[in-house]
């Protein structure tokens, strides 16, 4: 939840460190801090606040440093403060952080009965002490790493550097992700690629216990399990992102910017397997037994991705006539999950770092399932422990509301979905032509849907008073009613509720009273009729009814308001019903001023419990 940088090179390191704090305020923004080596010693300014605020404490004679670290901060452990902000030191040597120290209560208790001083509550602090206390009684620097990195349990990734080690970084993970920015004559760390993409496009993705030495002449890894110095050179990888993906290209905000990549998002993402989504299950080693002998499948995830898992159990159920089991990660790595052997186990994971994901994913791997993930970013945790996976082709997303990932997973689920009907035997030449051919329309389509953003602009003026409001769908809408509800409350801060429209009158529709807004995701398929009523129901309570479709004539005389969209297969629907949700959200959060890409209390993705 945390992003770190670092940097070994000739260059002035303060501007290269702070440009790529701002690439990584999305994880976290709460307080911030940066340390540089110059021939003096190791500098350290701190500060509560955002990388702008930072800026503000920092002298212009750190300009001659050429070796730093740099920390932006989402406080799990300790207050969001100077004291608790990141790079924390103790006897020269100096640390920063990204995940959770779980057993820093026992070691803090041991440090400060060996008279070490604290000066904040957080879990970080304990590092640096441990890896002074051991350098003082002689070990090398990598033996003392080694050493402290036993004794820690829960997630880091860590970048240190020691007063007595001039000129050089270290750099360590287990669980949290860490990558290696390979330059000329200038060596990277960075919690994630888009950090640093304007001074390489080459990286090493460090495994769990690797240690990586980094001088401006070159980089040095050593796996801390006993097996020595680790060769690199085929481990670098070529990222094909440019630095502009990081940028808004002129849109106000990242979000904005993504819910209009999204035609490409979906088009990058079918483009592959569109003409023979059965050869997909092939590249991902589902082999007949993983098709055809499918009994049940496991989808797990969290937030946005949990719904995309949910518009899969309806496509998979209604192709492919497989039970879909799908749960929410944190529940689901608790719940002594019933695997069968040899089952399959979907993950699916925009960031490919969600804790609580890949947690759930190491625990069906536990009990023999076959793991699959569906998954954004190429060689992420997720990706690399996999037995196999899809990824989703959106791009770099950077807005927290997760938008154009969530339209690409939907898609590529939708491939695998055709896939087994195929090779189950249950989708014909002609059905699975015409579906294909529906899906490749859907660019297009979500094109078209995005012209209405000046029409639901409008329609958020409505939305930005309200206290609360409703979200109803039926079948393979009722995820996207949730997902609309959640875009609302995380950029908004808006409460919203996501509900099957048939369960209103079993409890929620109590909280309608007069010009209460509620959202219908009402496209025309079988239900099309049933939630017409559950309409009627609500407009009896005086709620104020947005009804999203693509019959507005049938609509428009029992609602407020219709948002239409382009028809399409049913299945595919939710790939268009989702676009004016996103938007609605979008243009009420701007309309109540709110940071839309840096919501309150909110991560990029959540590497920690
Ligand atoms: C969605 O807008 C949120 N950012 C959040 O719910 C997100 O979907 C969730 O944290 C899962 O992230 P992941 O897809 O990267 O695993």
């Amino acid at each position: 939840m945390c992003g770190i940088v670092g940097y070994a090179g000739k260059e002035n390191a303060l501007p290269i460190l702070i440009e790529a704090l701002k690439r990584l305020e999305y994880r976290g923004y709460d307080s911030a801090g940066i340390a540089c080596q110059n021939g003096k010693g190791i500098e350290i300014y701190k500060t509560k606040g955002k990388i702008k605020d930072l800026q503000g404490v920092i002298p212009d004679s750190l300009s001659g440093a050429c070796t730093g670290l740099g920390h932006t901060r989402w406080a799990t452990h300790g207050i969001p403060s100077v004291q608790n902000a990141h790079p924390h030191c103790a006897g020269g040597v100096v640390v920063v952080h990204n995940g959770i120290i779980e057993n820093y209560r026992e070691l803090k208790l041991h440090l400060i009965s060996s008279g070490c001083e604290f000066s904040s509550d957080t879990d970080t602090e304990v590092i640096p002490h441990m890896i002074s206390s051991h350098l003082k009684k002689g070990l090398s620097f990598y033996e003392a790493v080694k050493e402290v990195t036993s004794n820690l349990s829960g997630t880091f990734a860590l970048g240190i550097m020691s007063e007595t080690d001039p000129h050089t970084i270290y750099a360590i993970r287990k669980g949290s992700p860490l990558v290696i920015g390979y330059g000329v004559e200038e060596f990277f760390i960075a919690s994630d690629i888009p950090a640093i993409l304007p001074y390489t496009n080459k990286f090493i993705y460090l495994e769990d216990k690797q240690l990586c030495k980094l001088t401006p002449r070159d980089i040095e890894i050593t796996s801390l399990n006993g097996h020595g110095c680790v060769p690199f050179g085929d481990k670098i990888v070529q990222v094909d992102w440019s630095p502009s993906m990081a940028e808004k290209n002129g849109y106000e905000h990242f979000m904005l910017k993504e819910i209009f990549e999204q035609p490409e998002a979906v088009n990058n993402t079918i483009g592959e397997w569109i003409d023979h989504p059965e050869r997909l299950l092939e590249e991902l080693n589902l082999n007949l037994k993983m098709t055809v002998g499918l009994g049940k499948l496991d989808i797990i995830a969290c937030g946005t991705s949990y719904h995309a898992a949910l518009v899969a159990q309806f496509m998979i159920k209604n192709l492919a006539r497989i039970p879909v089991h799908v749960e929410i990660a944190s529940e689901y790595r608790y719940s002594n999950p019933i695997v069968d052997k040899g089952s399959l186990f979907i993950s699916i994971t925009q960031s490919g770092e969600t804790a609580d994901t890949l947690a759930a994913q190491r625990e069906a791997k536990s009990r023999n399932a076959k793991t699959l993930t569906i998954c954004n970013v190429v060689g992420s945790t997720a990706a690399r422990e996999a037995d196999s996976v899809l990824y989703t082709r959106a791009g770099l997303e950077m807005g927290v509301a997760s938008t154009k990932a969530f339209t690409s997973q939907v898609a590529a689920l939708c491939l695998i979905s055709i896939g087994l009907s195929i090779k189950r035997g249950l989708l014909g030449v002609l059905e699975t032509k015409g579906l294909r051919s529906q899906l490749a329309k859907i660019p297009e389509l979500i094109d078209k849907t995005l012209m209405k953003t000046e029409e639901i602009k409008e329609l958020a003026n409505t939305l930005s008073h309200a206290k609360g409001c409703m979200y109803l769908g039926r079948g393979i809408h009722f995820p996207i009613a949730m997902e609309g509800a959640l875009k609302l409350k995380e950029i908004s801060y808006i409460h919203a509720e996501g509900y099957p429209a048939g369960e209103m009158k079993h409890g929620p529709i109590a909280l309608i009273e007069e010009g209460t807004p509620v959202i219908v995701v009402a496209p025309m398929n079988e239900l099309f009729e049933k939630i017409l009523s559950n309409i009627e129901e609500v407009k009896a309570r005086g709620a104020r009814v947005i009804a999203v479709t693509d019959e507005p004539e049938r609509l428009m005389h029992r609602v407020d308001y219709v948002i239409e969209i382009p028809s399409t297969h049913p299945l595919l629907s939710p790939l268009l019903s989702v676009i004016p949700l996103q938007l609605l959200a979008y243009h009420t959060a701007v309309l109540k001023g709110c940071d839309v890409d840096q919501p309150r209390n909110l991560a990029k993705s959540v590497t920690v419990e």
